[in-house]
């Protein structure tokens, strides 16, 4: 078996993740993934109450939401998936079940919109019973090698479904390399992408999120696994664990008050795309300032791209990527 630094193709196997190698600092069509949450309900097209013009989607609506965007430029998305009809349990059982939203998503995708880069988030938390990222021992803290096994086999089943990126939220220690083994022995290394969730910090921008895949948790909180704010040495050292590790990028998240640690990120993996998640809370936050006459919301969403670019990220996974497909030239 080959060891996980000399893996490099995963990192430009596609003709996006080869753009995303390349460092620009204009702004592109291309820069932006659009998050999209799938339900297990077909059907399903239920505006979220949190996120202006975000919406639940199913198998069977997604393709009308998609088909729009992608003769506007659409390059990418990454996939949540939101059971709301199948019981959670204590492993998140219905995260990789082969009926489910993501493998179906994934699979609807690809066959039918063959030019979009289709991206997996791989956690635990919108698929158990507890809503932690992790399975946990009996007194609640995070059980991390179970942990860890179990994400590397969704983040596979994933990958074998078609997805050409994975990308773990979940922040178990060592996940990344037990992922990136997982693709090697099944043969998947080389074309798959994988995105490191790197510098996740525990925030209080993720609420509409948390609301919109029911994930949030059941009891605690996730202090013992997303890093604190105050924690820039924590950030570096979780970035270039899984650097080592053989992520192909790495994520900062949330977007626009951790764009210090977007810069530290490109300053200490300047080899790596750095990408960052301009997160739920921000997005609702902007649409609120907007509303209430604070500035236009366009010019207030291309100023804070400027700024996530500048800082370093060549990726920013935003909820405002339909309308910057309108906003932006090219
Ligand atoms: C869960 C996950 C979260 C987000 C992405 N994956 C929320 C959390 O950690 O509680 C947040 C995304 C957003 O707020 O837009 N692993
Ligand atoms: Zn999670």
């Amino acid at each position: 078996m080959s060891d996980i630094s000399s893996q490099l193709h995963g990192g430009y196997a596609h003709d996006l993740t080869r753009a995303w190698s390349a460092q620009s600092s204009s702004l592109t069509k291309s820069m932006f993934m659009l998050p999209l949450f799938i339900s297990d309900d077909e059907q399903c097209n239920s505006p979220l109450k949190g996120m202006p013009n975000q919406h639940r989607w199913g198998v069977e609506t997604l393709p009308g939401f998609i088909e729009p965007l992608v003769r506007k430029g659409l390059r990418s998305v990454i996939l949540f998936g939101v059971p709301e009809k199948k019981p959670k349990d204590e492993t998140g059982t219905l995260a990789d079940d082969p009926e489910g939203p993501v493998i179906s998503a994934i699979k609807m995708l690809r066959s039918r919109f063959p030019t979009l880069y289709v991206a997996a988030d791989v956690c635990l938390c919108e698929y158990t019973s507890h809503g932690h990222c992790g399975i946990l021992h009996p007194d609640g803290l995070i059980n991390n090698v179970p942990s860890v096994q179990r994400l590397a086999d969704v983040a596979f089943a994933y990958a074998k479904a078609g997805a050409h990126c994975v990308a773990p939220s979940d922040m178990m220690d060592g996940r990344i390399g037990a992922i990136k083994k997982k693709l090697i022995e099944e043969g998947l290394a080389g074309k798959t992408t994988l995105m490191a969730y790197s510098a996740k910090f525990s925030s209080n921008m993720y609420g509409p999120f948390r609301e919109a895949v029911a994930s949030a948790p059941s009891f605690g909180d996730r202090r013992c696994y997303q890093l604190p704010a105050q924690a820039r040495g924590l950030a570096r050292r979780a970035i270039l664990r899984d650097v080592g590790e053989g992520a192909d990028i790495v994520m900062v998240k949330p977007g626009s008050i951790y764009l210090d640690i977007v810069s530290e990120a490109k300053r200490i993996a300047p080899d790596h795309p750095v990408a960052v998640y301009h997160v739920s809370g921000e997005y609702a936050a902007l649409h609120a300032a907007a509303a209430a006459g604070v500035y236009d919301l366009r010019a207030a969403v291309i100023e804070l791209s400027h700024a996530m670019a500048r800082a370093g990220a060549s990726i920013v996974l935003s909820y405002f990527t339909p309308e910057l497909l309108d906003w932006l030239e090219a």
